[in-house]
């Protein structure tokens, strides 16, 4: 197969990112961001996919990012892998910078005293429910990549579909001007939606995981066939996960959009998504799918 075989560079400092984006733009190129915390799989890739089209030059970051992983999180066993990660990029031909900056880099004042951004959009609700201030570490990490890479656009997948509408909404709130492109999910063979948490299931819990996806197609049937009670529909996928062995943080209707509770006076060509997010065993697993 033919690779399109970009070399890749590495810059590990705020200082190197920027010297080398801007020898870029010195000769007019356009640059495009796509941000991770490493251990990259099909799904990341395919976000770099995306970002060639947009952009003349592509740059990923890898980094962890403390802030957006609450107490008794995942943050300390979280897989690092970025040998394996800067290989397979440049393997792959498509990123020409991977970005790896470590704490200092983009906390420089330090983690306590760092400033922060929040989008109080969807405040306490889906994923920010049970995860108090991760959406406010992701936005904040996320803002300071915009700041030191300062790219055109930004790749994000839809995997996290509530990050991707809330970063959405601060790029557009803060007046950034960077176009935020939206990549579809990567999934396993058997649906599991790809993701690095995967790896914290153990074999049964692998082979019981695809029924999340499960649900949330069965929802969309339901929704299609026409059933226009979503409260039944939502209690009714949560009894089956927990029946399956998960245990769900919640399963909901949404108006793709903004993710708003639809109002039930929905018209055909109104655009729902169904979200969920379920524990099984150690690993929390979150899946979406549009109706
Ligand atoms: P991470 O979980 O590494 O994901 C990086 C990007 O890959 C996100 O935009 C995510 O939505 C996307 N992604 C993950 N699994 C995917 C899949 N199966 N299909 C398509 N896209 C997928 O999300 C984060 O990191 C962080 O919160 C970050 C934005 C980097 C801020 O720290």
């Amino acid at each position: 197969m033919d690779k399109p075989g970009v070399p890749l560079q590495g810059a590990y400092t705020t200082k190197a990112v920027r010297e080398l984006v801007g020898s870029w733009r010195l000769t007019h190129q356009t640059v495009a961001l796509v941000p991770t915390m490493g251990n990259l799989h099909q799904g990341h890739l395919s976000l770099m996919e995306i970002a060639r089209e947009h952009a003349d030059r592509v740059v990923c970051s890898i980094f962890v990012n403390p802030t957006q992983f609450g107490v008794g999180e995942d943050f300390e066993s979280y897989p690092r892998s970025l040998a394996d990660d800067e290989a397979l990029l440049a393997e792959q031909g498509l990123v020409d910078l991977v970005f790896a900056p470590d704490d200092k880099d983009i906390y420089p004042f330090g983690v306590e005293a760092a400033v922060r951004v929040s989008v109080p959009q969807l405040h306490g609700e889906l994923c920010a429910a049970g995860r108090p201030g991760h959406f406010e570490g992701v936005s904040s990490v996320v803002l300071r990549l915009l700041g030191i890479v300062a790219p055109d656009v930004m790749v994000l997948g839809e995997k996290d579909y509530q990050q991707l509408v809330l970063l959405r909404r601060m790029v557009r709130d803060l007046q950034l001007p960077i176009k935020v492109v939206g990549g579809s999910i990567q999934r396993e063979r058997d649906g599991l939606a790809m993701s690095s948490r995967n790896r914290y299931l153990s074999a049964s819990e692998r082979r019981t995981a695809p029924k999340l996806h499960g649900e949330l197609k069965r929802v969309r049937e339901a929704l299609l066939d026409g059933e226009e009670n979503l409260r039944a529909l939502e209690t009714e996928a949560s009894r089956a996960l927990r029946a399956a062995g998960f245990d769900p943080d919640y399963v909901e209707v949404r108006r793709a959009g903004d993710l708003s509770r639809p109002n039930g006076l929905e018209s055909a060509g109104d655009n729902l998504i169904v979200l969920a997010a379920a524990w099984l065993g150690k690993a929390r697993l979150i899946d979406n799918l549009r109706i």
